[in-house]
């Protein structure tokens, strides 16, 4: 099957626990093979993106899904080997990583007294946080003006005697109350997946 198949919603797929099921089994046979976080994540999010448009229940429109993507803390990037000046870079931010959707901000601050926002917030209490109207959020970062709702995942990395959030899985609705517990609970899963399937 070719990879842009992955993002392909049978008409079969009618709930959201069936959908959430799908896109779960799709990641999972594209990360099966590779464990570069980066590369996973860009699948992850792309497969997120694109299968919301093709559901009826997010589709496009008033109620579509206009971001899905991953925020990883800046220690986790690799560092670079070159650098052009001495600034720097910022040290305890979640930064931007693969996602796909309009521009987004490039940090979010998460050091003791620093962080603020709904990543923020996912990453320092390592829960889910689902919003129902992101103005009602004290903090909230407005990436884009249109966003209305909001959900964010923390990836939680967890061998025996560790316990670490790496980031978080983020994504964006142009509805209030564009998610419920089902997507809670869909994301959660396809954030345990992408953690256990890929090195850090
Ligand atoms: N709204 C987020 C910022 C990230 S964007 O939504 C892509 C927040 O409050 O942390």
């Amino acid at each position: 099957m070719p990879h842009a198949d992955s993002a392909y919603i049978p008409s079969t797929i009618q709930s959201k626990r069936e959908f959430w099921d799908h896109v779960y089994t799709q990641i999972e046979s594209l990360v099966d093979d590779q464990r570069v976080w980066v590369s996973n994540l860009a699948n992850a999010s792309s497969v997120i993106y694109n299968s919301l448009k093709a559901f009826h229940q997010f589709g496009e429109g008033e109620r579509a899904v206009n971001w899905a993507g991953f925020y990883i803390h800046a220690d986790l990037f690799p560092q670079p080997k070159l650098v052009a000046n001495g600034d720097s870079p910022p040290k305890d931010v979640l930064q931007l990583g693969p996602f796909c959707g309009k521009p987004a901000c490039q940090f979010i601050p998460v050091g003791p007294g620093k962080a603020r926002g709904v990543c923020a917030d996912a990453y320092t209490r390592a829960s889910t946080i689902l919003v129902t109207d992101v103005e009602a959020y004290p903090g909230h970062i407005a990436c884009d003006g249109e966003t209305k709702s909001e959900i964010v995942c923390p990836l939680i990395w967890e061998t025996t005697g560790e316990r670490k959030v790496l980031g978080v899985l983020d994504m964006d609705c142009l509805a209030l109350h564009g998610f419920q517990d089902e997507d809670k609970e869909g994301l959660e899963r396809i954030a345990g997946l992408v953690v256990r399937s890929s090195d850090w």
